[in-house]
């Protein structure tokens, strides 16, 4: 049983794993350090409804203070690790060295920046409290947006600063918004659905220069349309936080390698959430989500105590945008056919995603029966036949019933 557990990282996944530890009835010392000078906080609301200003910011807050007290987690906030030294498990925090049995790293991901040549630093990004805080300010009615990079952060911005008034264009470098995460079909909507609000989006377009000027700035872009713009929003994605792995010698690829129990190749040191790397089935993958956070922490948290249980990553993702709400039940990865079901009255719709028989996925667009479904059928690794799925007196819930 370990004495002390560090956790580096102070987001979803580290929370979680804090949480779960003691629910769990550790009880020995837990030490949780983070970067930012916050208590952990969810961030989806960041760029929907702490962005608009209808939510709280207490109540981003997953916890109070108190409840740390309680629970005796000490919180160290603000604070940097600059190193581990894993030969002594010891970890440097500035003047300070902490020992730890097992380290666990939930060092999250860093929103991508623009180069200096495009002005980088002076373009806003959407990852952290204190980004939100900084580009509040700017979404007023009347003001230009450029927003870089037509992803989940690009266009739920785009959503939230086209309500307030402001005339917004986004470019994606891409042939299509929302390539990363979601097949042709669903673009296709989310495309039509901002431009019905005024969006201006251009696809297959680059952001070539960026020029400052006494009002904002002058945007070149690749289809040598000169736009002036009072700010400019990037949302390009995100790299993993695994420099520190990486500088203490822990086995990195695109996010710190962990096994199927949360391990690096160091067994004292686990990763959790967006920066690790882990094995689903035969690839290996980040998963940027919430629920990846919460459950990949929390099976860390077990596995600490000794659990031995395999991760196994479920992927589900969601969107807010307008009034319009995207939720995604696994990876389209491999498709080869897409079968579209409207609901009945044409409010909602889904996109089934099959690879030959095979469901991989589902975007259901307003329609959480499609998304929950779909999720179920996915999780259970079993197919509907695409006939059931795209005719419409089938009732979904009878194709499910059939199948089990
Ligand atoms: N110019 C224009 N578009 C670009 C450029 C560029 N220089 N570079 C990348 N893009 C586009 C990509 O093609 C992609 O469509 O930006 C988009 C970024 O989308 P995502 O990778 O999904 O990242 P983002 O929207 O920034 O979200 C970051 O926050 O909400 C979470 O799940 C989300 O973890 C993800 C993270």
């Amino acid at each position: 049983m370990f004495e002390q557990i560090v956790i580096i990282g102070a987001g979803q996944a580290g929370y979680s794993v804090a949480a779960k530890l003691r629910e769990l009835g550790f009880n020995k010392r837990i030490i949780m350090i983070g970067e930012e000078d916050a208590l952990p906080y969810q961030r989806p609301p960041l760029s929907k409804a702490y962005l608009t200003g209808t939510m709280e910011r207490e109540r981003l807050f997953f916890r109070p203070a108190q409840f740390y007290a309680d629970e005796n987690i000490e919180m160290r906030l603000g604070q940097r690790v600059e190193t581990i030294d894993r030969a002594a498990r010891t970890i440097r925090l500035g003047p300070e060295t902490l020992s730890y049995d097992a380290l666990v790293l939930a060092t999250g991901a860093r929103p991508r920046r623009l180069p200096q040549r495009l002005l980088g630093e002076k373009v806003h990004v959407l990852r952290a409290l204190s980004d939100v805080d900084r580009l509040r300010p700017q979404i007023r009615p009347g003001r230009r947006a450029l927003i870089v990079g037509g992803g989940y952060i690009g266009l739920e911005l785009a959503a939230v600063a086209a309500k307030a008034k402001v005339y917004v264009t986004l470019v994606e470098a891409s042939d299509r918004i929302l390539q990363r995460v979601a097949a042709r079909e669903t673009s296709d909507y989310f495309r039509e659905l901002h431009n019905a609000n005024g969006v201006r989006i251009l696809e297959g377009t680059d952001l070539q220069a960026l020029a400052e000027t006494p009002r904002g700035f002058t945007a070149t872009l690749s289809n040598d349309e000169s736009i002036p713009v009072d700010f400019v929003v990037a949302g390009i994605g995100v790299e993993p936080n695994d420099m520190l792995a990486r500088k203490s010698g822990i086995a990195c690829n695109g996010g710190i390698l962990v096994n199927a129990h949360g391990q690096t190749d160091d067994p004292a040191i686990w990763a959790v959430g967006d920066c690790a790397n882990l094995p689903l089935g035969d690839r290996r993958l980040r998963i940027e989500s919430v629920q990846n956070a919460i459950d990949h922490g929390a099976a860390v948290a077990a596995n600490l105590l000794g659990a031995a249980k395999p991760y196994v990553p479920e992927t589900w993702f969601w969107s807010d945008q307008y009034d319009t709400k995207l939720q995604i039940a696994g990876l389209n990865i491999g498709h080869d056919r897409v079968v579209v079901r409207t609901a009945p009255g044409g409010k909602g719709r889904s996109h089934w995603y099959f690879k030959g028989n095979t469901l991989l996925s589902v975007d259901a667009i307003n329609e959480p029966r499609s998304y929950m479904i779909g999720k179920r059928l996915i999780q259970a690794g079993q197919s509907p036949r695409p006939a059931d799925i795209e005719n419409l007196e089938i009732d979904l819930k009878r194709v499910m019933e059939t199948l089990t």
